[in-house]
This record gives structure tokens, sequence and C-alpha cells, in this order.
């Protein structure tokens, strides 16, 4: 590295790509350094909220990009101190089959972080998923729990989200009926492009209340969806209901919160040719 000098000025941090999405974009090397940098978010949150409110209303994805952040906020020190007994968790969306079927989120969620965690039974909030009314009865149990709290803060406080290859968050498919959800906090949703089985979902204007939304999104077979993304935004964009009826996640857009991005380097939009020539500069 090349000694600093009066024009060149002292790196605090790595220059790594940061795409143009909306909010705020952190983008660390690999999955195992941006799992750092959303867990200390989430721990930092933690306490604020604990601190100003006495509880911490956390909700969680399922889906494989999340997992190893649950697993790290159980075994790594760093987080020992989370207040757990103050938490409440929520669960952001869900596949309507049982608690023991291999594809529900919960049971992925209370398999790496519930059971290893002190967090009281009654602060566990899992989607009564194979329930006729499940949307019904999870938007009642939101109303009774965040009720509690003064108005204007009666919201999710952190939540952690990702994105599939077709521009879904949470289960927000493209074209599908719970983007048109009016004044509901958690809808059924199915269709066409949802992929099945059917699912319910926290809703866009619900998510959106929310105090901060924390997005993840790792690998090199998100990239083309980040740039999609990207573009959707730019000179040549549809209307805002059309771009968030193809690519939902665009859809994100906190009233009075923050909306944070994690990215690896490996999902960054651009990244290919420079990874490449990086690899074979360095001959491997
Ligand atoms: C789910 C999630 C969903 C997920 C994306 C990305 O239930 O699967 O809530 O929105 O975040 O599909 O999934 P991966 O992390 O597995 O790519």
């Amino acid at each position: 590295m090349p000694e600093p000098t009066e024009s060149t000025p002292i790196e605090i941090a790595p220059s790594l790509p940061r795409p143009a999405l909306p909010g705020t974009v952190v983008v660390r090397e690999s999955p195992e350094d941006l799992i750092d940098a959303i867990a200390a978010d989430l721990y930092f949150q933690a306490v604020a909220c604990v601190r100003a409110f006495g509880d911490y209303h956390l909700a969680l994805s399922g889906g494989s990009t999340p997992e190893p952040l649950y697993a790290r906020l159980m075994y790594d020190p760093a987080y020992r101190a989370l207040p757990w007994k103050r938490t409440h968790l929520w669960i952001v969306d869900e596949r309507r089959v049982p608690f023991d079927d291999e594809r529900s989120n919960f049971r992925m969620i209370r398999d790496t972080l519930v059971d290893h965690s002190d967090i009281p039974p009654e602060q566990v909030h899992p989607m009564p998923a194979t329930a006729d009314d499940a949307d019904v009865r999870y938007e009642a149990q939101l109303r009774e729990h965040l009720g509690w709290r003064d108005k204007g803060h009666d919201r999710l406080d952190f939540v952690v989200l990702g994105m599939g290859a077709d521009g879904h968050t949470a289960s927000l498919f493209p074209r599908s009926p719970a983007l048109d959800a009016d004044g509901r906090l958690v809808v059924l949703n199915d269709g066409p492009t949802v992929t099945p089985p059917p699912r319910i979902t926290m809703t866009l204007p619900f998510l959106n209340a929310s105090r901060f939304l924390g997005v993840m999104v790792t690998g090199e077979k998100k990239r083309a969806t980040l740039a999609r993304v990207i573009a959707s935004r730019g000179p040549r964009a549809a209307s805002p209901e059309e771009r968030i009826r193809e690519l939902p996640i665009t859809g994100l857009a906190p009233l009075a919160g923050e909306l944070r991005w994690y990215l690896d380097r490996a999902a960054c939009p651009g990244e290919s040719s420079k990874l490449k020539a990086q690899s074979s500069n360095e001959g491997v």
C-alpha cells in the first residue's frame, strides 16, 4: 500500500463498489464480513430500543441468506448481551405449511435461533401458517403487542429482509395480489407468480412503517436483479406503481425509518468483469 501523502487521502474504509440503491448501502468483501455489519446494526438498534421503549420488536425473514446471521447471533460472544428477554420476535412471511415442514420459515428460525436464546416463549410470534384466517390473526397479534407503545412508536424496530431473483421481498411476489393490500398489515398471497406453496406475508405499507429495514443480498446469482432494481429508478423508469408490480422490492421506502442494503461484493452489479480481471491478475 502506498504511503499516504498530502494528495492521497487516508483510506478509512476499503474501496468497495457502492451500488446506487435507495437508502444506505453497506458492501463487504464476503458474506461472513457482511454478517458482522448487519449483526452490529441489529444489536445497536436493540440496545437503543430497549433503552427508549423497554422492548424490541424484531421481525425475521426466512431464506438461505440470513440463516448464518441467525446462527452467528447465537454463537458469537460479541452478541451475547443482545436483550432477548426484552425482544418480541416476529416472522416477516411464511409458507402455509405446518412448522415441522422443512419449508417452514419458523422451523428454520426456531432451530437456528429461538431454541438457543433465552427469549421468553410468549414473546415468540410464529405466523399461524395453516389457519384459514392466519393473516387476520397475525395482524391482531401485532396490533395488540405494538399497541402498548405510544402512538408513532407502535411499529417494528428492525426487520431482516432478503431478495429473490425475481425481485420479490418477504412473500411479495411480482404481480401478486398481496401488492394491492390496502390498510392491511398482513395478508395471504397466492397466484401464478407466487413460488408454491401459498404464502402469508407482511405488506409493503406495514414494512415501510418500520424503524429499520435491513435487506441482505449476497452472491452473484442476485447481481442481475440488483442491476434491474437500480435501472428501474433511472431515466427510463416506469411509474412507481408499475415498477413495484414488476420488482416488489423497489416498494421498500420507509416513511420515517431507515432502509439499509447489506451486499457482498459478488452481488454488486458491475463486479463480474472486475472480479475476473482480479483473479487472472492473481493467477487464480
Ligand atoms: C422466504 C423469504 C424470501 C427470501 C428470498 C431470498 O420466505 O424465503 O422471506 O423473501 O428472503 O426468497 O431467499 P434466499 O435468501 O434463500 O435467496
